[in-house]
């Protein structure tokens, strides 16, 4: 396999958070990289609410989908809310989503660079998360992250550690990709 960047191949959705505090100097370093995504026009359609504090993380926590239930230990979440129309256009196309997803992959790749784990997810209750938070009305909430460490993985057992260390499989290289035509 031809060599890529560390990051990329170490990131991956885990479940096990352990609850060690995540320091500020850290969350900064990643809401700095998401910061500097590339975007449509340079609209930076994105905006992050950061729940770090207990008060906080209990508010948003109350509306994570059961599914979701594992990212109530994760000690930080950043909700990431963009406008729908974020002001580029161009073919019709929802582009805010394009500079989230930037923005996100950049959070989730410098966790990684400081030994965190990030999970994107879209299971969670959008109204709720937008009242509790103070969200306006304007915004819509396209996902919500989790950031912290990962638990030690011998505290789990056998069938959840194997699930966490087990990488998510890909569609091959060659489905995916064209050579000079379709
Ligand atoms: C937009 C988006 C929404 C997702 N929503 C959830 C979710 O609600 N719950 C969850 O456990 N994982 C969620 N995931 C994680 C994906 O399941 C995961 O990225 C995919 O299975 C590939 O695995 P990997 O990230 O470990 O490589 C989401 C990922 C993305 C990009």
């Amino acid at each position: 396999m031809v060599e890529i960047l560390e990051e990329i191949m170490e990131r991956h959705s885990g479940r096990a958070y352990s609850d060690k505090p995540v320091s500020d100097e850290s969350i900064e370093s990643i809401l700095e990289a998401g910061r500097w995504a590339p975007s449509c026009s340079n609209t930076q359609a994105w905006n992050f609410v950061v729940l770090k504090d207990k008060d906080a993380l209990k508010l948003g926590r109350e509306h994570l989908s059961r599914g979701n239930a594992w990212g109530k230990v994760a000690p930080v979440m950043v909700i990431v809310a963009a406008e729908e129309d974020g002001g580029c256009p161009a073919h019709g196309l929802p582009y805010f989503m394009m500079d989230v997803g930037l923005a996100v992959q950049n959070m989730l790749l410098q966790a990684v660079h400081i030994g965190l784990m990030g999970h994107p997810t879209a299971g969670w209750k959008e109204e709720g998360l937008k009242e509790s938070l103070g969200i306006p009305d304007k915004f819509r909430i396209v996902t919500v992250v989790t950031f912290g460490y990962q638990a030690d993985l011998n505290s789990l057992d056998t069938e959840t550690r194997e699930k966490e260390t087990t990488r998510t499989s890909r569609r091959p290289f060659d489905e995916v990709v064209h050579w000079n035509k379709w």
